[in-house]
């Protein structure tokens, strides 16, 4: 089959990486694609957020299959243009992707299902914002309501900080996504991502993952998209993942099923876990970045199969083949990320890495100039293996990381350091 992925990071990379591999897969286009995907599949110009486009793009090439990677085309509606057209796509419709795109939705679905999750308030006027803030006190957390590409939640650890930021979100500084806003509990433990498929109807886990969001190593200094990630994630053991599935998960692809909105792509779950009880922090409607990549390296090819039975409704009839293993994969940043950085340094040594199901550099932001690879983004690698344990997964990273000659970028040295 034809199949056309959209997006450029490294998640997609690595879902290129995986459904290449699958023979189901005859012709894998990445639109737009960079410098990695470019190695192994056809990339193509497109607006990846225009509906319309991409489906005259998908009719053109005679396209079978469609995976959305990133959240802004699935908030656009294209997974619903592309269903009109009638070609199958993974990915939730508009109003399901409001899982991710609106924080008080997924409050209020919460709320309808019972999922345990932070207490919390909704504002659109500043002063009421404050005042609740005043009577609640610190440690409190403030959210813009809508997409802010990651930079919208503030965890306010005094007072000040918080009123603040009901300044700067009420001032602009998310635009739109900022109109609203969500004041939550504090709430305190451990985090992971549980990456769940729904078909609507059916729930089909696929693994677990921790990640590291702040770019210092000993997670200090500012927050990122994520530094490296790994999977599984300890604190996932199977009476966490039981309780999260049946009391958060289930729950809630049921309550959006019985609004008429069925939830169908891959549902991530962000938790906090305290004494062995998962409570919801956050819902994504796409995979991780970088979790996406070790998930993948576990997975392989039978990720195509498990998305398509997703795009059509048979996850009962799917099955995981789950190898007992690891994976690690470590963001390489340009300095300065996530501030201001440059583009266009030259990333040498690529060429010697080992290449197979056990490593794989997947690239994040590069651009092919003159035969040689760039950095052309804020995350430019993801290097990434896999291993019999964590720690056998990780020394595989960071010796791939001694073959990489870049001296314009960095990296963290301790990715993974809570679970070894
Ligand atoms: P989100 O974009 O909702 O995942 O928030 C980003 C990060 O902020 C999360 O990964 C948590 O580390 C933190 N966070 C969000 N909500 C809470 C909360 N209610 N309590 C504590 N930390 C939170
Ligand atoms: N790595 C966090 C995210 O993809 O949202």
């Amino acid at each position: 089959m034809n199949i056309l992925i959209l997006g450029s990071g490294g998640r997609e990379h690595s879902l290129a990486w995986a459904i290449k591999q699958n023979p189901k897969c005859d012709r894998l286009i990445c639109a737009p694609g960079n410098a990695g995907m470019a190695e192994i599949a056809e990339c193509a110009a497109l607006d990846i957020e225009d509906g319309g486009a991409v489906v005259t793009f998908a009719e053109e090439n005679t396209v079978d299959f469609v995976v959305i990677g990133p959240e802004a085309p699935l908030a656009a509606g294209v997974a619903d243009r592309l269903r009109e057209a009638g070609i199958l796509c993974f990915g939730p419709s508009q109003a399901a992707a409001r899982l991710e795109a609106s924080k008080g939705f997924t409050k209020e679905i919460c709320d309808a299902c019972g999922a345990p999750t932070a207490g919390y308030a909704r504002f659109d006027k500043a002063e009421a914002a404050k005042a609740h803030i005043r009577a609640q006190g610190a440690p409190i957390v403030v959210k813009a309501d809508g997409l802010a590409a990651g930079k919208g939640v503030i965890v306010a650890m005094d007072l000040e900080t918080a009123l603040a930021a009901i300044d700067d979100m009420f001032g602009g500084e998310f635009g739109a996504a900022g109109a609203e806003v969500v004041i939550e509990e504090f709430m305190e433990g451990e985090e992971a991502s549980f990456f769940v498929l729904c078909d609507g109807e059916n729930v089909l886990p696929v693994g677990t993952a921790q990640d590291h969001k702040r770019v210092g190593e000993g997670d200090t200094g500012p927050n990122t998209g994520g530094m490296g990630a790994y999977s599984p994630a300890p604190v996932m053991t199977d009476e966490v993942t039981r309780k999260a599935l049946e009391e958060i998960v289930k729950p809630t692809v049921a309550e959006m099923a019985r609004r008429g909105t069925p939830y169908q792509g891959v549902l991530y779950a962000g938790f906090m876990i305290r004494d062995g009880q998962p409570r919801l922090v956050e819902y994504n409607v796409r995979f991780g970045d970088p979790e996406c990549q070790v998930l993948m390296m576990r997975l392989g090819a039978q990720a195509l199969d498990l998305l398509l039975a997703c795009a059509e409704g048979k996850l009962d009839e799917a099955r995981v083949n789950w190898a007992d293993d690891h994976a690690m994969t470590v963001v390489m940043a340009a300095k300065g990320y996530p501030g201001a950085y440059e583009k266009g340094s030259v990333i040498g040594g690529l060429e010697a890495l080992p290449e197979d199901s056990s490593h794989m550099v997947f690239h994040a932001g590069t651009r092919e100039v003159d035969g040689k690879i760039t950095a052309n983004g804020g995350r430019v690698l993801n290097v990434t293996a896999r291993g019999a344990s964590l720690q056998e997964a990780r020394d595989r990273v960071y010796a791939m990381i001694g073959g990489i000659d870049w001296p314009e970028g960095f990296y963290r040295r301790d990715i993974g350091w809570r679970a070894l």
